[in-house]
C-alpha cells in the first residue's frame, strides 16, 4: 500500500493544559516539549500566547529551544491574538499560527453573537493577517462537527483561498460518532473546490469516549493530521490520546493508509513525564501507557504468551518504551554521571545552583533506595521546579506514627513566611493526621478534591508519588510530592499545592477567565 504521511499535532501544552488543575510552568512546558521533539512529533502547540504573560513566555521559550518540530501558538481570529502569537514564535526554526473561530449556529448565535457572513469575513481576515507572518497557517472551524455543511464548505474554501494550509474541523464538544464524522470529511474534501491545497485535520474531544475512533475514521476519509495529547489530557474528558492514535496506525498498518514519523519508544517515558508534571495519574488499564497494558494475569494468557508471544500480544512492550527503564544510577554515581543522565532525559540545568540542588536530592534518595530509575530523576526535577522555590510554607520537621490500637498521630514544624510553627494532630491515618496538623497552622480554606498515591518504580523501596488536588475560589491546583516515605510524600504534595494556590491566585487562566 502506498502510504501518506499522517501529521501528528500534539496539543498537550495547550488543550491539555486547559484541564482544570493541569497548568504547567514555563520550565515544565519546555521539558515536555523537548520530549515531544525527541519523539519526533511534527507540530507542538505550545500554548495560547495572548492568554496571559505566562502563556506568552512559555510559547516563546518552547519556540526558542525546539529545533526539529514545528512550534505553534493558538490565536482567536482577531488581530491582537495573531500578532501576539507571531511575536512569541519569532525564535522558532519552523512556526505555525493556528487561528480559529466558531462556525456552528449555536456558537455563532449565543457565544459570538455574530451573523455567519461576519464570521466568514473574520476568518478570512485572520488567515490573511497570519500569512503576513508565516506560510504555515492553520484555520479551525470551532464546533465544526455541529456546523451546517454548506457554511462549512464556504468558510473552508475562503480560508484556503486566503492562505490556510491546514483546515481543522474539531469535534469540540465530543458529540460526533465515527461514521458521521468520517463522512463529513469525505464530503467536505469532495465539495470544496480548492481542498487539494490544504491538509485536513481532526481535533476530537472524548466526552463520549469516541475521540480516537472519530480521529481514525476521519483518517480513513482523507484526513492527514490528527490533533492529540499525551495520555489523552485535555478539556473535560480530554482529547484523542496520541499514544493510542499512533499505535493504532502502526499496529494496523494493514488497514490505515498512512504512517507517522513518531519514535514510539519514547511514548511511555513521555507519558510518565506528563503525568508527573500535571499530577494526573494514568489509570492502570489505560491502553499503551497504563501499568497493566502489557501485564498478563490469567494463567491461560500467561501460558499462551510464554509459548508464543503473539497469542495474546499485538504490540511489543519495548516498542512503546516499557522495559527501557534500565537501572541507571546508584549511590556511588558522581555528579557528572547524574548530570549526563539528566541531559539524556532532556533536562538541562540553567544554573550551577539548580544542578547542585538536584544532585543533593539525588544523593538523599540514593541513600534510601539503591537503584535510581529515570522516573525517579523526573520526580526529583518536578519537586525542584522553580515554582516550588516560591514557597511560602515550608516543611521543617515531620514525625508521624501509627500503632495498633492507638490513634495515628502526626507532629510537625512548618515555616510560614520565615517563622516556625509547631503543630500536632490525630487522624484516621498518619496522612490524615499530618494534613490536620498543617491546616491547624495555615487555615487555607481550600477543599481537597483528590488524593492519590502511585509508586514511581517497582518494589517496596520505590518512591511514592502523591498527587493532591486543591480548590479555592474556583482555582484548582495539583501538588506533587515524592519520597520513599509515603507520609512525607503526602505532606510535600499538600504543601506544594498550598504554595501553588498562593502563587497562582493572581495569574489568569485561559479557561477560567473565558479568554
Ligand atoms: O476543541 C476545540 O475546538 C479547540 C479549538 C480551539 C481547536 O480546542
Ligand atoms: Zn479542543
Amino acid at each position: 500500500m502506498n502510504k501518506d504521511k499522517l501529521v501528528i499535532f500534539d496539543t498537550t501544552l495547550r488543550d491539555g493544559e486547559q484541564s482544570p488543575g493541569a497548568s504547567m510552568t514555563r520550565e515544565e512546558k519546555v521539558r515536555i516539549a523537548k520530549m515531544l521533539e525527541k519523539m519526533r512529533v511534527d507540530v507542538i502547540e505550545a500554548g495560547f500566547a495572548i492568554a496571559s504573560q505566562g502563556d506568552f513566555e512559555a510559547v516563546k521559550a518552547v519556540a526558542d529551544v525546539v529545533k526539529d518540530s514545528t512550534v505553534c501558538s493558538l490565536a482567536r481570529a482577531v488581530d491582537a491574538d495573531i500578532d501576539r502569537a507571531a511575536e512569541a514564535l519569532k525564535g522558532a526554526n519552523s512556526s505555525r499560527i493556528h487561528t480559529f473561530i466558531a462556525t456552528s449556529p449555536i456558537h455563532m448565535q449565543y457565544k459570538l453573537k455574530m451573523e455567519p457572513e461576519m464570521v466568514l469575513e473574520r476568518a478570512v481576515a485572520a488567515v490573511k493577517r497570519a500569512r503576513n507572518y508565516t506560510d504555515n497557517v492553520e484555520f479551525s472551524l470551532e464546533d465544526g462537527s455541529r456546523s451546517e455543511f454548506d457554511f462549512m464548505c464556504r468558510i473552508t474554501e475562503a480560508a484556503i483561498a486566503a492562505g490556510a494550509r491546514t483546515i481543522n474541523v474539531p469535534d469540540t464538544v465530543g458529540y460526533g460518532e465515527p461514521g458521521e464524522y468520517g463522512q463529513m470529511f469525505k464530503r467536505l474534501i469532495e465539495n470544496v473546490p480548492n481542498s487539494d491545497m490544504a491538509i485536513f485535520s481532526t481535533h476530537c474531544h472524548n466526552d463520549l469516549g469516541l475521540a480516537v475512533a472519530n480521529s481514525l475514521s476521519a483518517v480513513m476519509n482523507g484526513v492527514r493530521q490528527i490533533e492529540c495529547t499525551i495520555n489523552g489530557l485535555g478539556e473535560r474528558a480530554g482529547n484523542a490520546s496520541l499514544e493510542e492514535v499512533v499505535m493504532a496506525v502502526r499496529t494496523r498498518c494493514d488497514t490505515f493508509p498512512v504512517h507517522t514519523g513518531i519514535a514510539t519508544e519514547h511514548i511511555v517515558p513521555t507519558s510518565r513525564l506528563v503525568s508527573s508534571i500535571t499530577g494526573f495519574p494514568v489509570q492502570p488499564n489505560k491502553a499503551i501507557v497504563g501499568a497493566n497494558a502489557f501485564a498478563h494475569e490469567s494463567g491461560i494468557h500467561q501460558d499462551g504468551v510464554l509459548k508464543h508471544r503473539e497469542t495474546y500480544e499485538i504490540m511489543r512492550a519495548e516498542d512503546v518504551g516499557w522495559n527501557t527503564n534500565k537501572i541507571v544510577l546508584g549511590k556511588h554515581s558522581g555528579r557528572a554521571a547524574v548530570k549526563a543522565r539528566f541531559e539524556d532525559l532532556g533536562i538541562v540545568f540553567d544554573t550551577q545552583d539548580a544542578l547542585n540542588q538536584a544532585f543533593s536530592r539525588f544523593k538523599e534518595l540514593a541513600d534510601k533506595k539503591h537503584e535510581i530509575f529515570d522516573q525517579d530523576l523526573h520526580a526529583i526535577v518536578s519537586a525542584n521546579s522553580s515554582e516550588m522555590q516560591e514557597e511560602t510554607v515550608l516543611l521543617v520537621e515531620l514525625e508521624a506514627s501509627s500503632k495498633t490500637g492507638e490513634k495515628p498521630h502526626a507532629k510537625l514544624t512548618l515555616q510560614v513566611a520565615g517563622e516556625d510553627h509547631r503543630a500536632e494532630a490525630v487522624g484516621g491515618g498518619p496522612v490524615d493526621a499530618a494534613y490536620k496538623a498543617i491546616e491547624s497552622v495555615v487555615n487555607s480554606g481550600a477543599d481537597l478534591l483528590l488524593y492519590s498515591v502511585n509508586n514511581i518504580t517497582q518494589g517496596t523501596d520505590s518512591q511514592g508519588e502523591v498527587t493532591v488536588r486543591l480548590e479555592r475560589d474556583g482555582l484548582i491546583v495539583n501538588g506533587i510530592g515524592s519520597d520513599t516515605d509515603i507520609v512525607a510524600a503526602s505532606v510535600k504534595a499538600y504543601l506544594h499545592a498550598l504554595n501553588l494556590l498562593e502563587s497562582r491566585s493572581n495569574r489568569s487562566h485561559p479557561q477560567r477567565d473565558g479568554v
